[in-house]
């Protein structure tokens, strides 16, 4: 028999595809389960999609719509779940949600990590709440822990591997010679890759997971535009086999540290010892450390993307929202960057460097090109020499910890001395 006193808290899904397609299949599959996770029955009651005339195998036809007005002016609808992406015209449609008094769940990064702060001011105003836990390293729950758990830390670094295609990208052509256009291929092929994957190839889409989780690190406003970023498309055959001999592997790395003098946030391609934790990480999945002064180092791995990874944590948004609109207490967000930390410019932030140029193959190359280094700050820590032919060798230089810009001041000089034919490629060291 129908119990009267539980609740049935309704839901809108914004978007069909790999992961509205799982958010769906869970809460299928959890239907028995939901009353006595939160009090309440989830129960999604309409769905918008931009092609009403795509097949969509056990979704009930007749909860599809392609007019998101119907959904936002629903009154009966509480949560909102938006897994569409890109800013416009999710952006709408979540103000107009969260306007309308309903609480918003959603996976979107770019969105976030443009406008997180006012939407969540927003959310704030009108008394609901607004969860992202999805946004940053699929499956793995870190925006909860860094808003909630660790709240009575100072965290002063966050770093690891946010982005699942390039992981797997790097992890097949390190482990299988695979090559960079049929690791991609794979990757979207196993929706792993943004709707465009230059996002992901590009390191934007792990750029913006850094600048979502440093602000709720940090407690101040970090976006987009702030975060310095490469990707890994310059990583060649040749870069991964100097990693196997200097026992490292290349990750794309995202570093957000809160310095005396700033907060640094940058995306790049890294040289990480086979020794380091991260090391380990294959494939899609992710993983992130925190370092705050009481707990010293915390590591969370899981997969890092697809549909039923990242459903989970959606899922569990829904449910952690479900349970405050049953208990009337939705809204209890603070505000979570009252702080106003500079964000350093690039040029300060140090890093090793691992160097490969093509040069002369003749005495004093190596001298001239250490005399350089040496006017510029950089040290050498060490150096391996390929000779090519006769005439070329190829050299891969490691340096210690330098200033960013001591680096391209070095480097521009460098590429300009005649004994120097190219130089390959420039890769920080973890
Ligand atoms: P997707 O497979 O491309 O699905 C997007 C869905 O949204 C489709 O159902 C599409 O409708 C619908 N849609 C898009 N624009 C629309 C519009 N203007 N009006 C109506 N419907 C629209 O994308 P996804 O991979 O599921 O990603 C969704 C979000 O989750 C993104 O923000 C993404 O960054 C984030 N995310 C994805 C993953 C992952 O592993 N894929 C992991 C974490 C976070 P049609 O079906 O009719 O085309
Ligand atoms: N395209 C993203 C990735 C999806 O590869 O990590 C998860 O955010």
């Amino acid at each position: 028999m129908e119990d009267k006193r539980v609740k049935t808290v309704k839901i809108g899904l914004l978007g069909l595809g790999t992961v509205g397609g799982g958010v769906y299949k869970l809460i299928e599959r959890q239907k028995k389960e939901m009353v006595n996770k939160t009090g309440a029955n989830v129960e999604i009651v309409k769905i918008l999609v931009h092609n009403m005339n795509k097949k969509r195998e056990g979704v009930d036809p007749s909860l599809l719509t392609d007019k998101w007005e119907d959904i936002i002016t629903n009154d009966e609808i509480d949560i909102i779940v938006e897994v569409m992406g890109g800013i416009e015209p999710a952006k709408t449609m979540i103000k107009e949600a969260l306007k309308a008094g309903k609480s918003v769940v959603t996976a979107n990064k770019d969105l976030l990590a443009e406008y997180g702060e006012e939407l969540l001011e927003l959310a704030k105003k009108n008394h609901v709440d607004l969860m992202f836990e999805a946004s940053v390293a699929g499956g793995i729950p870190i925006m909860r822990p860094l808003r909630k758990c660790l709240l009575g830390n100072e965290i002063t670094q966050v770093m690891g591997i946010v982005n699942g295609t390039t992981n797997y990208i790097l992890t097949k052509m390190f482990e299988k010679n695979m090559s960079f256009e049929e690791a991609l291929a794979k990757a979207t092929e196993l929706g792993y890759a943004e709707a465009d994957p230059t996002a992901d190839i590009e390191g934007l889409d792990a750029g913006r997971k850094v600048a979502i989780m440093a602000s709720s690190a940090f407690r101040s406003k970090v976006v987009f535009d702030d975060v310095y970023i490469e990707g890994i498309t310059k990583i060649t055959s040749s870069d991964i086999q100097y990693a196997k001999s200097f026992d490292s592997v290349i990750k794309l790395i995202g570093v957000a540290k809160n310095t005396e003098s700033g907060i640094e946030v940058c995306v790049y391609p890294m040289f990480v010892s086979l020794d380091h934790p991260l090391a380990s990480v294959r494939n899609s999945f992710n993983a992130v450390m925190v370092h705050g002064d009481a707990v010293d180092d915390v590591m969370f791995y899981g997969r890092g993307a697809g549909e039923f990874p990242t459903a989970s944590a959606v899922v569990g948004d829904i449910l952690d929202v479900a349970r405050n609109v049953v208990w009337g207490s939705t809204g209890r967000a603070v505000n979570t960057c009252y702080r106003d930390t500079p964000v350093k410019q690039f040029e300060d932030i140090e890093n090793k460097f691992v160097i490969r140029m093509q040069v002369d193959n003749k005495p004093g190359v190596l001298a001239a090109i250490s005399s350089v280094f040496g006017d510029h700050k950089v040290s050498i820590r060490k150096v391996l020499q390929n000779i090519i032919s006769d005439e070329i060798a190829e050299i891969v230089i490691g340096t210690d910890e330098v200033k960013e810009k001591y680096m391209k001041n070095a480097l521009d000089l460098i590429v300009n001395l005649s004994v120097v034919k190219e130089i390959s490629s420039v890769i920080r060291e973890y």
